[in-house]
């Protein structure tokens, strides 16, 4: 081992909300609070071993090749092209199957515990490839999640292959609420229930709220943000399989938020509102819907514009 090769580095990402109504698989945010870490001990036997995950309730694999952290360790310590290889321990500050970005977070961190023991750590960018290999091995190729959990901030993924991302401003007074209500729903699962066509008014309509709200976070104008909300045929979807959601998206709107849908693939619903006050009365309304239909929840209120993956 050479002096500038470290023996361990650990490794936060933020939870993140994906799709965002008008950008399916290509526009996420990260959040502020929570998040996954993960711990990468440099050993010398090549491949990965998770050693550990604290707070999964034994739900997650221990297979490298099962788990998020795993598959993005995995893929980095094959990028760098090293002989050596770790052993993890993932600390899941996130709940699991819940729309924020779980695996995605898990996956990040991963990356980046890795990236943080080279000698010559590859770039964020570069690291996005090993996340897209975990996400592809749990639920889809899609970097809605991975790119704002590594990044922060509100990402545009414009394409994959190869990557074109894009970094949006967040208006300063924007603020999120994420209700998790208390059931579990895989992306597989939520991905499963999707159209495989969208008609040409959808697309027509989709267009033009993405437009909407893309102009609203360049200009700060958030009646536009307001005037792109909609329940696009993705959410529509997928609201059968989350009691209450479209109960819990429309008293979001008539509670004053700007704009609601589910949080990425489910079962979270988030909002953006305008200020942290709202956002508490939001949370309040949104959660009571959910107990309508018996579900507990838990809310996050959090600004909208927050850092991404970071060493510990
Ligand atoms: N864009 C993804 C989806 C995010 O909605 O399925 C969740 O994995």
């Amino acid at each position: 081992m050479t002096r500038k090769e470290k023996k361990e580095a650990i490794a936060f990402a933020p939870a993140t909300v994906a799709n965002l109504s008008v950008g399916f698989d290509v526009l996420g945010l990260a959040l502020d609070g929570v998040g996954d870490t993960v711990r990468a001990r440099r050993r010398e036997a090549a491949g990965v071993a998770i050693v550990d995950i604290l707070g999964d309730e034994g739900k997650l694999s221990r297979k490298a090749e099962e788990n998020t952290a795993g598959v993005a360790a995995l893929s980095t310590l094959a990028l760098a092209g090293v002989s050596w290889g770790v052993e993890l321990i993932v600390e899941k500050g996130l709940p699991i199957g819940s729309g924020m970005g779980s695996s995605a977070a898990s996956a990040a961190a991963g990356a980046l515990a890795v990236n943080g023991l080279l000698e010559k750590p590859l770039s964020l960018e570069a690291l996005i490839g090993p996340c897209l290999d975990a996400e592809a091995a749990v639920a889809g190729r899609h970097a809605d999640n991975v790119a704002p959990a590594l990044f922060g901030g509100l990402c545009l993924v414009q394409q994959i292959d190869p990557l074109r991302l894009l970094h949006l401003p967040v208006p300063k007074e924007l603020w999120m609420v994420v209700v998790t209500p208390q059931m579990e729903l895989s992306s597989r699962k939520a991905r499963s229930v999707l159209p495989s066509q969208i008609p040409m008014r959808e697309f027509v309509h989709t267009n033009g709220r993405m437009g909407a709200f893309v102009y609203a976070m360049l200009t700060g104008d958030l009646s536009a943000l307001a005037s792109a909300h909609a329940i696009d045929p993705v959410t529509a979807a997928r609201a059968p399989l989350i009691p209450g959601s479209l109960q819990v998206i429309e008293t979001a709107l008539a509670e004053g938020a700007l704009f609601s849908s589910i949080s990425g693939a489910g079962p979270s619903v988030f909002s953006m509102v305008a200020g942290q006050n709202k956002g508490e009365q939001v949370a309040k309304a949104m959660a009571r819907a959910f107990e309508q239909v018996g579900l507990p929840s838990k809310v996050l209120i959090s600004p909208a514009n927050n850092p991404g993956a970071r060493l510990l």
